[in-house]
């Protein structure tokens, strides 16, 4: 991929993602402001170091990217911006204020829905010195890697996701109004990207109960392999956090997770926001 903006960046890693410089999302111009939503659609990510935005200015500069979603778990929601989901292992008079162990197995976002996330924005308020790393795999890359005969054995194949099954994986609360809400879902496992016609390997974990047309163990062994296929080194770009980081990543090319942290002795605190995407095809 070429960066073919004027714009001083760096590319995250070789063919993957772009560091933006020079750019102040909440005082930035429409034209500086377009040009990073084109710059993301092009690279799979971008990362803006140094960032200050409260919740409306961070709501705002999602909706450049689209609708903002919903979030299935409320309870983890901003009370005055619900779109926007608390990460975090803060604590006010005992109780949790957010999601202490967010996004910690591979998975790409909100695989559960017809129309699974667009895009995922993280603005770190918090961070620790060490651990709580993102994780992206770019599953442009890893599709290109895969020799042909493989590619044609996999392309066409059809996954069958599940908010119900994640929730039971994870523990997590599971009332009628979301099995209700969050039916299962189809989604294809080789998927295009909508800008240029990209394949990406459209492979998750956590939501994923199989393959369709193919008995388990067979379907979810095939899964397993393709997410560590997926998931080796050359594939992935490693996010260390500062403050102020806003990091993009574009779930209809990628694979991600978050990492774990000192929880007892630090805090990390990021406002999480998702836009609505398309039928993958
Ligand atoms: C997520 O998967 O939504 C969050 C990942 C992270 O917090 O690094």
């Amino acid at each position: 991929m070429n960066i073919q903006t004027a714009r001083r960046t760096k590319p995250l890693m070789p063919g993957f993602g772009v560091e933006i410089f020079d750019v102040d999302i909440a005082t930035a111009d429409q034209r500086t402001l377009a040009d990073v939503v084109s710059t993301f659609h092009r690279h799979g990510a971008i990362v803006l170091r140094g960032q200050t935005l409260d919740q409306p200015a961070q709501l705002a500069f999602t909706r450049l990217f689209g609708e903002p979603e919903d979030n299935a778990r409320k309870e983890y929601c901003d009370p005055a911006y619900p779109q926007i989901y608390v990460i975090s292992n803060k604590t006010v008079n005992g109780k949790p204020i957010g999601d202490p162990a967010a996004g910690l197995g591979w998975h790409t976002d909100n695989s559960y829905s017809k129309l699974p996330a667009l895009c995922t924005m993280l603005h770190a308020l918090d961070v620790p010195p060490e651990g709580s790393d993102t994780l992206l795999s770019d599953l442009c890359a890893v599709w290109d890697a895969l020799p042909a005969e493989r590619q044609r054995a996999l392309d066409g194949l059809v996954l069958h996701h599940s908010y119900v099954a994640l929730a039971e994986k994870k523990k997590q609360p599971l009332t009628d109004e979301l099995r209700a809400n969050y039916p299962d879902v189809f989604h294809p496992l080789v998927r295009r990207h909508p800008t240029d016609g990209r394949k990406a390997l459209w492979v998750s974990t956590g939501t994923v109960r199989g393959v369709v047309g193919m008995p388990n163990p067979e379907g979810v062994d095939l899964i397993n392999e393709l997410v560590a296929f997926a998931t080796q080194e050359q594939f992935i770009y490693r996010h260390k956090w500062q403050v102020g980081d806003v990091l993009i990543w574009d779930n209809r090319c990628t694979l991600h997770r978050g990492t774990p942290f000192d929880t007892v002795n630090h805090i990390r605190h990021v406002h999480r926001t998702w836009v609505r995407g398309d039928a993958p095809v």
